[in-house]
């Protein structure tokens, strides 16, 4: 049978430049939201800062960001915090996702993961404090109104939640592992613990800009199918990438039993399902036109990638 091309990505100077400016503004707020290294206790905000600074893509905030920039010319004023909360709900579901208990894994983002250096009890606790720390910031939005950052809290908790969410999708992930799976299932899996805050990313960019409520819909399709495209590929980027290019333990899933799009359709299908995703994706744009063109890169990127 011929194979499909690798998933390797159109050259895209233009969205590189754009996701390391990005990356800067992000990188710059979370320093400022954080607690500093120092304040007591610290060993937590140490745990805390070791983990989101390992090096992260930021693309949950990029996204958030591009969002507002699509649909407003003048963003509301909080986009960058608003942007912030997802990756520390991000970095604190990595961080448990890697506790002996769950994934079992040694290092992320480069480094060696959380509860190796701090133990797992500060590890535990620094995802906690990450994640509460997410919701004081919504809540505490200067700019936003009352009914914004309420709709805010309630997208974000939704997303990272039991019922279709984060922790439901993790819940899921482990139990497959020694349960039989059908492909429902195993789409569940993936859109409640990954896909999900891709949609929370857009749709809190819609929320903040108040977006009408199609618009949001929109985007909250775009998000879900980009997001479960994404995951696909972190399924096949662990069978077919290394630990160095990875940052994050190669073969695991394999190696875990973990039931994956590769496990269950083979690498070249799952493939095509990540691309079918992407275009079913782009077209929830359409409506968007000229101005979704980053959006669309970017879902791009998120299939596109080697890391
Ligand atoms: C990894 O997400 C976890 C998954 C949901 C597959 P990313 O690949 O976005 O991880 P970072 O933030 O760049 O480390
Ligand atoms: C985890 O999926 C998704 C999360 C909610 C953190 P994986 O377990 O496949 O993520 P990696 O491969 O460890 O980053
Ligand atoms: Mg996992
Ligand atoms: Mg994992
Ligand atoms: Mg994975």
């Amino acid at each position: 049978m011929p194979q499909s091309p690798p998933i390797t990505s159109p050259s895209n100077a233009r969205l590189t430049e754009r996701l390391e400016q990005q990356r800067h503004r992000i990188d710059g707020k979370l320093t400022e939201l954080l607690p500093g290294e120092d304040a007591p206790p610290s060993s937590i905000h140490r745990a805390m800062r070791y983990s989101l600074f390992a090096g992260g893509k930021r693309l949950r905030p990029a996204l958030c960001l591009e969002t507002s920039r699509m649909l407003a010319d003048q963003p509301n004023p909080d986009m960058e915090s608003i942007a912030c909360t997802l990756e520390l709900v991000h970095t604190y579901s990595l961080i448990h996702d890697d506790l002996p208990a769950l994934d079992n894994d040694d290092f992320r983002r480069g480094k060696p993961t959380c509860h190796k250096v701090f133990g797992e009890a500060i590890a535990i606790l620094a995802g906690d404090a990450l994640l509460t720390l997410a919701f004081r910031v919504l809540s505490t939005l200067p700019e936003s109104s009352a009914d914004v950052c309420a709709a805010l809290v309630a997208e974000l908790s939704e997303a990272a939640g039991t019922v279709n969410g984060m922790i439901g999708g993790q819940v899921a992930d482990l139990e497959a592992a020694s349960e039989s799976v059908t492909e429902h299932g195993l789409e569940y899996i993936h859109r409640s613990k990954t896909a999900a805050l891709f949609r929370a990313s857009v749709v809190m960019g819609g929320i903040a800009e108040r977006a009408e409520p199609t618009q949001l819909s929109r985007l909250a399709h775009f998000g879900m199918t980009a997001g479960l495209a994404f995951q696909i590929v972190d399924d096949i980027l662990d069978v077919e990438s290394s630990t160095a290019a990875l940052g994050k333990t190669a073969g695991k899933d394999a190696a875990q039993k973990k039931v994956t799009y590769p496990s269950f359709y083979g690498v070249e299908r799952s493939r095509r399902m990540a691309q079918e995703c992407l275009a079913d994706a782009k077209s929830a744009l359409d409506s968007f036109g000229d101005r979704a063109g980053i959006l669309r890169d970017l879902a791009d990127r998120l299939v596109f990638r080697t890391a």
